[in-house]
């Protein structure tokens, strides 16, 4: 039985101890740390035997944890992935590996260095049974080759802190690692666009929507509409254009009710609920990987998190500019292939 320490139980890390503990087999939590020690106090309660541990390298540390689960603020994600490397743990990580590309190639080296893969990031839609299909499809090459894709990330609202940053190193940044992993190729250019912006941005500091173009190094161009207070539901969207045809993801199953002149699918706000599924799928993968002492090569690597990394910090660049901006990535190590 892996014995996992989790990092963060806000929103996602309560959903992820709640997963370990109810529905992944070979794995059982037996502790928890955040800053917010009532909080987790509150979440730990029903399961005896899980102990709170105030200080998250204390946690790392501890000899009852063989595994770290990192679901903490995006800024701390580095520091704990460092420490764990060093401990040689198995390390699940929530998106993004680091807030810098300086940082996620801090945790790569470190890594390398140590000669183990250890690290799976959360980047969780490499598991979604419809984004599986839609890639199966593109890469068989029977639509011909994919020219353009058409992406939108809405979430019905987002919370006052939510800005220009998190915009990118949040959100499209799911958009980013996807892409990425559904063409099979990696991004050269990067530019952001601000068009005209929504009554319900919540901060000044946040331009909603924003539209983020990348361009492949085959020459695929990629459109992320990014908008984060659309009010009617979260919706993801993607339609791949190809020589000989378009591909579209599609919608998750919701019940369909035919009225009198109308036709409706319901649509949820609930982002975490949409994708329970992948989450489920992406844990069971990482235990399962962990007991046989190795690493899931379908998840996303620390490698994938540095080019995800790498790639925002040239769209942090292109909203100062308004340019396009280079994606300075270099090629993916052997370490790192397979
Ligand atoms: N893969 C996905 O689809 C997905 C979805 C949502 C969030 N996330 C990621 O999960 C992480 C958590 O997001 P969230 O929405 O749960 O945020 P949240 O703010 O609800 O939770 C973060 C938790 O971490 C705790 N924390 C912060 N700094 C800490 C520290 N130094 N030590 C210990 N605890 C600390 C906070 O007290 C809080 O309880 C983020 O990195 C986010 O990007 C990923």
């Amino acid at each position: 039985m892996l014995k996992v320490g989790i990092i963060g139980v806000g929103a996602m890390g309560t959903q992820h101890f709640l997963r370990l503990m109810n529905k992944i087999s070979g794995a059982t939590v037996t502790a928890v740390s955040d800053v917010n020690e009532a909080h987790a106090k509150e979440v730990i309660v029903p399961y005896a035997g899980v102990r709170f541990i105030a200080d998250p390298i204390a946690l790392i540390n501890d000899a009852d944890v063989d595994a770290i689960v990192i679901v903490s603020a995006d800024k701390t994600h580095e520091e704990f992935c460092l420490e764990a490397l060093r401990l040689k743990k198995f390390i699940f990580c929530e998106k993004p590996l680091s807030a810098s590309a300086e940082g996620a190639r801090k945790v790569v080296d470190a890594e390398m260095a140590g000669g183990k893969r250890l690290i799976q990031l959360g980047f969780n839609r490499r598991f979604d049974p419809a984004y599986q299909e839609l890639k199966e499809l593109v890469v068989s090459g029977s639509l011909g080759e994919p020219l353009v894709a058409h992406c939108a990330h809405r979430n019905a609202n987002y919370p006052a802190p939510f800005d220009d940053v998190v915009a990118v190193t949040g959100t499209a940044i799911h958009e980013i690692d996807t892409m990425s992993w559904l063409v099979g190729d990696y991004f050269t250019k990067a530019q952001v666009i601000f068009p005209k912006c929504t009554k319900y941005s919540k901060n000044e500091n946040l331009h909603d929507p924003q539209i983020v173009l990348l361009t492949t190094s085959s020459g695929m161009v990629i459109t992320c509409e990014i908008w984060v207070n659309c009010q009617y539901a979260y919706d993801i969207r993607c339609e791949v254009l190809c020589e000989d045809g378009t591909a579209t993801l599609p919608r998750h199953a919701r019940v369909n009710v035919c009225t009198k002149n109308s036709n409706t699918f319901g649509m949820t706000s609930d982002g975490l609920g949409f994708f329970e599924e992948s989450y489920n799928v992406e844990f069971q993968a990482w235990v399962d990987a962990c007991a046989h002492d190795s690493y899931c090569a379908a998840a996303a690597s620390a490698w994938d998190g540095y080019c995800a990394a790498v790639t925002t910090d040239s769209c942090l660049k292109s909203q100062k500019s308004g340019a396009i901006e280079a994606v300075p990535l270099t090629d993916r190590p052997a370490f790192y292939c397979g």
